[in-house]
Order: C-alpha cells, then sequence, then structure tokens
C-alpha cells in the first residue's frame, strides 16, 4: 500500500518504519527540513531502541523516504497518517493547529480517493472537525474518509508495541475506508476492533487515563502505608495478584510524567467539563500526581536539615528509562525544588544530560553514578535506568560525604541498602523488619 505520514515524531516516524518495513511505500512528511534529512540519511531524530536499523534497512530497499511537501506525499498515497502533535494550550486543552494545517493540506492536493488516518492524540470530535476542513479546502470533489486509529505505543518501547500492540482500534464511520486499514495491519495477526468515529477517539483518553489513575491510586496508598508503617510495595505485589487488578502500572513513587498521560488526563477533564460532565477525578489523578516531587524534596529535608550547602545527587533525569525525552519529567521539579533550597545538584542520565542541561546549566552533571556519589549528602534515583540496578554499593556509600539514599522508583532493597549502612528512603516503605516478607 502506499502511505503517507504528517509527521515525524515519534509516532509518526514509528509508525512509518514500521509500516514500511512490512512491505508498504511510506513517505514520511515533517515541517523541519532538519529532521527530514537525518531520516533520509538514515539517522533518526528521536532517540528509540530499534529505530535506526528499520529505518536503514527501508531506506535501502526504497521503501521509505522523507519530503517536507504534504501536498507531494498526499497526492502519491492512499493513505494519509496524520501523526502530528496535540501539545496542551494554557488552559490544558490539546492545541490542534497542526491536526488543522495538515487537514487543510490534504484537502487541498486531493488527486482521488483518500483514507486520511488519524493517530494523533484529540479530543472527541477531532474526526468529524478533519472531514470539515479537509471539505473546505478539497479543490476537486474527490471522495475521501476519515478514520481514528489511536497509537498506544511507549517511548523506549516503541518499535516492539508498534509490532505487538495489544489492540488495534480502527474508528470509521465507512466500512470500506475500516477494511482497508483493517488489511494494511492483517499481518501482525492482533486483536482488531471497529468502532465509530467517537469511540476510538474516547478509546485513547479513557486508556492513558485509566493507567494514570492506576499510579494515582497507589501513590495515595503509598502515603497511607508511610504513615502507618506499611509497605506499598508488598501492597501492590498483593493486589496485583488479583488478576481483575494486575500488577501494571502499580509502582509507587515519583509518579508520572512524559508527554501524553499528564497532558491526556487534563484534556480528559476538560472533555468532560464541555459535556457538563463532573471532571473531579481525573483532575484529583493530577493533583496526587503533581504532588509527588514536592513531597519526596521534603523527605531529603527531613533527613539533611536545612539545604544550603549540602550536595545532593540525582540518578536518572528523562521522564522514564531508555528514553531521552524530559517532557514533564520529575527530575525537572525535583532539581528546581533542591536548587530553590540552597543544594548543590549533581546529576547522571545515559542519554537525557544534554536536554537538563540546557534548563539547569547550573546543575553538575557527571560521567557515571560513582562521579554524582562522590561528596554527596543524598543520592536521589528518580528513574530506574537498568544501569542504576547492579551499582556497586559499597563503593557509593564509602564516596558518599553521608550515606542517604532516597528511592524515588522503589528499585532497591530496603533491607540490603540499610545493611550496607545507608539511610535508605523508598516512596511508601516506611521502615519494617520483618525478614520474613516476601512471596513463598
Ligand atoms: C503512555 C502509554 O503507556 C502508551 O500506551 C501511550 O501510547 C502513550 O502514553 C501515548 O499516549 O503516546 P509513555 O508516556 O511513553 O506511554 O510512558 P509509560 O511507560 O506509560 O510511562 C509514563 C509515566 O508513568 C512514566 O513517567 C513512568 O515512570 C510512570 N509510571 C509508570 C509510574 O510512575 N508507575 C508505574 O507503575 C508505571
Amino acid at each position: 500500500m502506499k502511505i503517507a505520514v504528517a509527521g515525524a515524531g515519534y509516532v509518526g516516524l514509528v509508525t512509518a518504519v514500521v509500516f514500511a518495513d512490512l512491505g508498504n511505500e511510506v513517505i514520511c512528511v515533517d515541517v523541519d527540513p532538519a529532521k527530514v534529512d537525518a531520516i533520509n540519511k538514515g539517522k533518526s531524530p528521536i532517540y528509540e531502541p530499534g529505530v535506526d536499523e528499520l529505518l536503514q534497512r527501508n531506506l535501502e530497499e526504497g521503501r521509505l523516504c522523507a519530503t517536507t511537501d504534504l501536498v507531494y506525499a498526499t497526492r502519491e498515497s492512499e493513505v494519509i497518517f496524520i501523526c502530528v502533535g496535540t501539545p496542551p494550550t494554557e488552559t490544558g486543552e490539546p492545541d490542534l493547529r497542526h491536526v488543522d494545517e495538515v487537514a487543510a493540506t490534504i484537502g487541498r492536493a486531493l488527486n482521488g480517493y483518500k483514507i486520511i488516518v488519524n493517530k494523533s492524540t484529540v479530543p472527541v470530535g477531532t474526526g468529524d472537525r478533519v472531514r470539515r476542513i479537509i471539505e473546505q479546502h478539497r479543490v476537486e470533489p474527490h471522495e475521501f474518509d476519515v478514520v481514528s486509529n489511536p497509537e498506544f505505543l511507549r517511548e523506549g518501547s516503541a518499535v516492539h508495541d508498534t509490532l505487538n500492540p495489544d489492540r488495534i482500534v480502527i474508528g470509521a464511520d465507512n466500512p470500506r475506508a475500516a477494511m482497508k486499514i483493517v488489511e494494511l495491519y492483517a499481518p501482525l495477526e492482533r486483536p482488531m476492533l471497529i468502532t465509530n468515529l467517537a469511540t476510538a477517539e474516547i478509546i485513547k483518553y479513557a486508556s492513558n487515563t485509566f493507567l494514570a489513575l492506576k499510579i494515582s491510586f497507589i501513590n495515595a496508598i503509598a502515603d497511607l502505608c508511610e504513615r502507618v508503617g506499611a509497605d506499598v510495595v508488598q501492597v501492590a505485589k498483593a493486589m496485583g495478584y488479583d488478576q481483575r487488578i494486575g500488577h501494571a502500572f502499580l509502582q509507587a513513587g515519583l509518579g508520572f510524567g512524559g508527554s501524553c498521560f499528564p497532558k491526556d488526563v487534563q484534556a480528559f477533564a476538560h472533555t468532560m467539563q464541555r459535556y457538563g460532565l463532573d471532571p473531579s477525578l481525573f483532575q484529583q489523578i493530577l493533583a496526587i500526581n503533581e504532588a509527588r516531587p514536592a513531597q519526596f524534596v521534603a523527605r531529603i529535608r527531613e533527613r539533611l536539615g536545612d539545604l544550603q550547602g549540602k550536595v545532593v545527587g540525582i540518578l536518572g533525569l528523562s521522564f522514564k528509562p531508555n528514553t531521552d525525552d524530559i517532557r514533564e519529567a520529575r527530575s525537572l521539579e525535583v532539581i528546581r525544588l533542591l536548587l530553590q533550597a540552597g543544594a548543590t545538584v549533581k546529576a547522571y542520565d545515559p542519554v537525557a544530560m544534554p536536554r537538563v542541561r540546557a534548563i539547569y546549566p547550573e546543575v553538575i552533571y557527571c560521567r557515571n553514578a560513582y562521579e554524582v556519589a562522590e561528596g554527596a549528602d543524598a543520592l536521589a534515583l528518580v528513574t530506574e535506568w537498568n544501569e542504576f540496578r547492579q551499582l556497586n554499593f559499597e563503593r557509593i556509600r564509602d564516596l558518599m560525604r553521608q550515606p542517604n539514599l532516597f528511592d524515588g522508583r522503589n528499585l532497591y532493597d530496603p533491607q540490603r541498602m540499610r545493611k550496607l549502612g545507608f539511610y535508605y528512603y523508598g516512596v511508601g516503605r516506611s521502615a519494617d523488619s520483618n525478614e520474613f516478607r516476601g512471596v513463598l
């Protein structure tokens, strides 16, 4: 199939390389000539495991190219994916400007029947809006259909998620269009659900909001655990064995960041309001999440006292492991609060340091975790990169001025850390001397 993908961000680029790898002819479109240039040279403009390899293979085999010319790409394609960003406006509602611009250009370029598939995360009703814009800008009376095909990929495992989605949702008001998209996804052999446009649009927000709800829920439980001498990790583990609940997204800690959850929950709350419904459940998910970094820093202050002149080391800066993305990263708020309190902040992250340096040049950026630990009064684990799992903690302890470990992702075993001589704080894990815990 001949496909155009408008927008070469995480969703667009991964969609493009995966469809090309499945044998389709794909034209990737972006307004940024530097991105287009990089893609055509086989260099992914995003840090995402596996993308470079797929990109190079499909460029070499002539199934993929990139351009800034959306008119050309539309004219050459049967199916056009819209994968542009929908950043939040000041009110928290998504800014649909880029979606509108792409729709208008597609409308002007129509030269035959096309299917326009929206993959950007957009509020319910956007499919109809895209249809209206295309109709308004259409020069020749060609037919077209609009489809909603929300994306569920996660950064860091985007290629794997795109090839192995739990489900594929195809929202269309016309069976002809739906079947064409079913055909496109058929090689993946995954469950597909065909719905109307509005249903598909809601599925995306409802899914992300529910996952964010699980995280805020377990974080609220973590606060109670801290007050009463319980361990949230064990609470979550026991809850997760109930198959109706499941283990996923019950990791208490510093909360969720990234370009999706914070903005999607906020947008969904606005949608509720717009339709006269009570948004408070969704607002509370955000409120719990926003309080996490301040609570974490408060624990550091309780332990160290006045932070003026104290050195705090941060391990991990990206909003989660395996990405250089720092949008809404918890590290940014933790650093801001520490600097505001007068602490000297040292940090290390395998890939995200250049991005954070642009925001906080006053932070001391290190080459590894050991350099961060040197002379520190406290070490704070903020992003659970794999390389932080098996650090040499004897060495870390000896390098630190005071061996205080604040585990923002509950990565480490509290008992082991305490035995090694650390003061250990884990989120929702108050001191617990029970040696016999665990799953038998
Ligand atoms: C999320 C969804 O998981 C994807 O399905 C969706 O496609 C994507 O948003 C999107 O809408 O584009 P992503 O933002 O890449 O994906 O990252 P997640 O792996 O979901 O993690 C989000 C945040 O939640 C991270 O900051 C992570 O540290 C945090 N988290 C996750 C927790 O605090 N606890 C958990 O138990 C799980």
